[in-house]
């Protein structure tokens, strides 16, 4: 009996650390690439592997579906739709190991959709892509094309309820991240990196999307680290290290005489090093609709060009008294070093930008001299703000 309790006793103290092992090394519901005969050296086209066990995963119906993309070999693909719906309600793609484009864009199959991206996540829901691995974009021989002709590396398109987390994604022809159409997403613990002259390699691209967070992440590339485009509201992004790259960016709104919006917009806790911009809105002369509710706030400044700019006449057409409407915007308890001596600049058009609030602004020359602002057409109440801003309102 004695001996019987004793051995129950072990089994039970034991079972937590078994089950864990177990788990770990076997994830349920799991589709591991390689066994749909991807090759993973760097240069076979394995698209047909993750195209087949995609096909898999996605009509899966136990648990949580995973596709796998094991650690410590290179997949190359051709551009890949992972198309949903799927059958389950959360699905998971872990990249552990690395997933590059075609290295060359010669080698980009002219019959591979339209090149309008690499890897593109279509009306998946609940869906999680996280693993710690890498995607690489080869953008370097796209660089010298016209922006227009380029892929988005990955993009996420009407994906309700995503996660996108740990991992790096370098090199993008064009914009790293797109998100179109998606209610809920959290972007967490990303790298996105290219080089700072590269054109047109946005961090993240959002557009007609509600609910997304952006945290904790460095994004280190040649254009916008984000870009808020329209139909965007409730965007929060806080805690990410930006530079080099253009700044974190609403806009541009209204191009072509379009009628745009973007609505609660909160960007916190964040370090702009070297950028050409911190806090940008940007809307074209001749459009149409909103930008309002907009907060950034907790701001670090090293050696950024134009810390703060509002420009709501960008490639002014002559369209006396339209314009995007630009409202309720704070910049709260900025500090650090303007390149420029400029370091506001508050260009609103005929129409007039509204409830502009600049409180403890403490912006100074890269050797601690003083910086200067100017202001056009704004509403503007100011509080502690060096440099000073005058407008009119009060
Ligand atoms: C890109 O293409 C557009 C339209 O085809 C053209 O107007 C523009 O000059 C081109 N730019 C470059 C850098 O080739
Ligand atoms: C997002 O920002 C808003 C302020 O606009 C704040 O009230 C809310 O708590 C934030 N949400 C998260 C999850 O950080
Ligand atoms: C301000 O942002 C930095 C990160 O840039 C963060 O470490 C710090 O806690 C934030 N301060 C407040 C008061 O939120």
């Amino acid at each position: 009996m004695k001996v019987l309790f004793s051995l129950l006793l072990v089994l039970f103290i034991a079972s937590p650390i078994l089950c864990a092992k177990v788990g770990k090394s076997n994830i349920p519901n799991a589709f591991n690439i390689l066994k749909y005969g991807a090759k993973g050296d760097g240069h076979t086209d394995d698209s047909n592997a993750f195209l087949k066990a995609w096909k898999d995963v996605c009509s899966s119906t136990k648990g949580t579906p995973t596709l796998i993309v094991p650690a410590g070999k290179i997949f190359m693909t051709q551009p890949l739709t992972f198309q949903g719906p799927c059958k389950s309600r959360r699905m998971n793609v872990m990249i552990r190991g690395t997933i590059t484009a075609p290295k060359n864009r010669e080698h980009w199959k002219s019959d591979s959709n339209d090149h309008d991206s690499w890897i593109t996540f279509s009306h998946i829901s609940g869906l999680v892509v996280n693993g710690g691995g890498t995607l690489n974009g080869q953008g370097a021989s796209w660089w010298d094309k016209n922006g227009s002709d380029r892929p988005t590396a990955v993009r996420f398109l009407g994906c309700d309820n995503l996660k996108h987390n740990s991992l790096t994604h370098l090199n993008s022809p064009k914009n790293h991240i797109s998100i179109t159409g998606c209610d809920g997403v959290l972007i967490s613990n990303v790298k996105l990196i290219a080089p700072e002259t590269s054109p047109n390699t946005d961090g993240v691209d959002i557009s007609s999307s509600t609910k997304v967070f952006i945290e904790h992440s460095t994004i280190s590339t040649g254009d916008d680290c984000v870009a808020i485009n329209s139909g965007s509201k409730f965007i929060n992004i806080t805690n990410v290290k930006c530079g080099p790259g253009h700044g974190i960016s609403i806009g541009s709104l209204g191009k072509n005489g379009e009628y745009a919006t973007v609505e609660n917009i909160y960007v916190a806790h964040i370090t702009f090093t070297r950028t050409t911009n911190g806090a940008r809105i940007k809307t074209w002369e001749g459009g149409s609709g909103y930008a309002r509710k907009i907060t950034y706030k907790n701001i670090t400044l090293v050696g950024v060009k134009n810390p703060v700019i509002i420009d709501q006449q960008y490639n002014a057409l002559q369209a006396i008294g339209k314009g995007v409407k630009i409202s309720d915007v704070t910049f709260r308890n900025f500090r650090g070093t303007a390149k420029n001596k400029k370091a506001i600049e508050l260009n609103c058009g005929s129409i007039g930008c509204t409830n502009i609030v600049l409180e403890e602004i403490n912006i100074f020359g890269l050797n601690g001299e003083r910086t200067s602002s100017s202001c056009k057409n704004a509403h503007v109440t100011s509080s502690s703000c060096n440099p000073t801003v005058t407008c009119i309102g009060k």
